[in-house]
This record gives structure tokens, sequence and C-alpha cells, in this order.
């Protein structure tokens, strides 16, 4: 049976969370003392196994890990291992990068092939203003290896006027050495960081218009339910815009999202989840149904959520 929503949405992907927690502190998505939950609420490794794999049966058919930070779950190998029996058409990771140093050999073992990295600056400086981490040499470090070793990254650069969006040029020119896709995310309005929004936002139509002035840009064709759209720069480098601000793709979403609590959401704004853990299968189905019907067509004004804690 498959996932299919009364706007005829199939639900296709889904986001699981290993943790809420995260050794970063990004402006835009976390306070400095972020309210955690219990760990002992944590899913284990079992529970996220029987999850997905009754999910795979519905047609999920892409997983990508996320957290917080999915590195700083212990149990990171061990509930990678697990998914990986699965024989999940796509596993793939969404990491801050800092830790991957220690994780090449489980990364491999599983079988993930696509990684996506947030950076959102090349200056150290920048950088640490930014996510509170000083470490910015290990993040290039582990992305020039994640390359070198095959892996197909894709780099997440929330871009804010006046923070960061001096670097756009640095961006494009750092793909067109690296051979790696750069994604500009424009700034969400999520809770706490609403001022930051108001301060700072800039559109991808702006960033757009600027590249436009030095380069060449050529739209190519995505995957309809792609979160991105994207250019090629001079035919060589690849550039994405999520813009999930002023130009929301709610109308062809095919993600839900699992909470590292046990806690399934029909959609990033949702306010409430549907505990999923301890529940019969039969039940399991119910709740499907329901969550089928809790997928807005129009996304909410803010995130009710932060991200870490849904699943960033
Ligand atoms: P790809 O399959 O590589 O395209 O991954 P992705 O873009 O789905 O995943 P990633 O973890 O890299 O997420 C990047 C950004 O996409 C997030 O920061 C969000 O801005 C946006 N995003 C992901 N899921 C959703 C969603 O359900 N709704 C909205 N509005 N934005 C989302
Ligand atoms: N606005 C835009 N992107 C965000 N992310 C987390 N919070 C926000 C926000 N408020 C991004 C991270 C990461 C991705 C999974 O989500 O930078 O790349
Ligand atoms: Fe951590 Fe990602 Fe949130 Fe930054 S955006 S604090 S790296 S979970």
């Amino acid at each position: 049976m498959e996932l299919v929503d009364p706007w005829h949405r199939r639900i296709r992907k889904l986001r699981v969370s290993l943790t809420d927690r995260c050794n970063l502190r990004c402006r835009y998505c976390m306070p400095l003392h972020p309210d955690f939950m219990n760990k002992s609420y944590y899913l284990k490794t079992h529970e996220y196994a029987e999850i997905i794999q009754e999910l795979l049966t519905y047609g999920i058919e892409e997983i990508r890990i996320t957290g917080g930070e999915p590195l700083v779950r212990p149990e990171f190998p061990e509930i990678m291992l697990e998914l990986h029996k699965l024989k999940i058409p796509c596993l793939s990771l969404t990491t801050n990068g800092a830790l991957l140093q220690d994780h090449w050999e489980i990364l491999k073992a599983c079988n993930i092939k696509k990684i996506n990295i947030s950076l959102d600056s090349l200056e150290a400086e920048t950088f640490t203003a930014i996510t509170h981490w000083k470490y910015l040499s290990t993040i290039l470090d582990n992305i020039s290896q994640a390359v070198t070793q095959g892996f197909e990254i894709k780099i997440n650069m929330v871009i804010m006027r006046g923070i960061n969006d001096h670097e756009l040029f640095d961006f494009v020119e750092y793909a067109r050495k690296s051979s790696i896709a750069v994604r500009f995310l424009e700034l969400m309005r999520i809770g706490y960081a609403n001022e930051l929004y108001q301060n700072h936002f800039i559109s991808a139509e702006e960033c757009i218009i600027k590249l436009k002035t030095r380069y060449r840009m050529n739209k190519i064709n995505v995957e309809s339910d792609s979160t991105a759209f994207y250019f090629m720069i001079d035919d060589e480098i690849k550039v994405g815009f999520i813009a999930s601000e002023s130009q929301p793709f709610c109308n062809h979403c095919s993600r839900w999202r699992l909470s590292a609590d046990g806690r399934l959401f029909a959609c990033l704004f949702a306010e409430t989840g549907i505990p999923i853990r301890n529940v019969s299968s039969e039940q399991r189905n119910h709740v499907y149904q329901q969550l089928l019907g809790m997928k807005p067509i129009q996304r909410f004004d803010q995130v009710k959520h932060p991200m870490y804690q849904i699943g960033g």
C-alpha cells in the first residue's frame, strides 16, 4: 500500500532524527542552552529498524538520517548497521561534518552514498560567529576527504544578509575548486530565531540576480519533489537554492519526519507529531491515515519546532 494524501502527494521520503543534541550551536537553529529531550526517550536501535522496515512496505524509498547532529549519538554505528540490513533503496545523511573523520568506515559499510553537509562560512571568524564552533578547518578537511573517498556531497549554506552573504561568490568558486554542489538556503522563520530572520533574511532571487552579474547560469531539471532548484554555472558548477520562505514547495512535498523520541510528523511546520513506538501494526496503519490528513497544502507562518527537535 502507498501513502498518498488527499492532494495526491505520495510520501516516499522519511527524515529520521537520531538525536536532538548537537555539538554546534548555529544561531538560526538552537539557543545556547536548548531544552533537550530526556535521552531515555530516544528510540532504540531495534525500534528504528521496526518502524522503518514497516514504512518501507508503504512505499518509503529514501531515508535521510538527521539530528540535531546524527553523529553525536553514540549508537550511530549500531543504528546504521541495523538500517543497512533493511536494504533501503536510498539511505543518506545530513550532518554538520565536524565528526566525519571518525566515521568513514561505518558510512561505507552501510552503503551511504549521499551526504549533505552544512557549511555556512569559509572564514574561520564568521563560521564561529554563526555556529559557536572553533574548528572550521576540521570540517573543510572532512569535506575534502569525503569527496576523495567518493561520497556524493552537497553543501548547505544558510545565507544571511550582513553575516555571510559577502561569501556568495566565494562559495561558487569553492564549489568549482572542489567539484561539489553548493546549495544556498533561505533563512527560515523558526520560533526564537525570528529576530535573526527579520534582520538578515535574503531571498534566493536576490542571490540569483547577483550571481548572474558574473556567471552564465542554466537552470537544470530535477525530481519534482526536490527541496532545491538548480543551475549549472559555466557548465561545470552545480548551484542550488532552497527557497523555503519565498518559494515554498509544499504542493510537491513527499516527506514525513520521525523524531528521536518516536513521533511521526507530517510536515516540518506541524505542531504535533503522533507517537509511533509500542503501537501495534494495525494501530500504526490508523496513525498513517491520520498523518496523511495532517500534511498542510500551504505552509504555516513559521516553523513551530526548531529543526533540531524534529529532524533538521
Ligand atoms: P536532497 O535529497 O539531497 O535534496 O536533500 P534535502 O534537501 O531534502 O535534505 P537536507 O537535509 O539537506 O535539507 C536541506 C534543507 O531543506 C533544510 O534545511 C530545509 O531548509 C529544507 N527542507 C528539508 N525538508 C523540508 C520540509 O519538509 N519542508 C521544508 N519547507 N523544507 C525542508
Ligand atoms: N533556516 C534555514 N536552514 C536551517 N537549517 C536549520 N535551521 C535552519 C533555519 N532556521 C538547516 C541547516 C542544515 C539543514 C538540515 O537545515 O543548516 O543544513
Ligand atoms: Fe547543529 Fe545543524 Fe542545528 Fe547547526 S543547524 S546547531 S549543526 S543541528
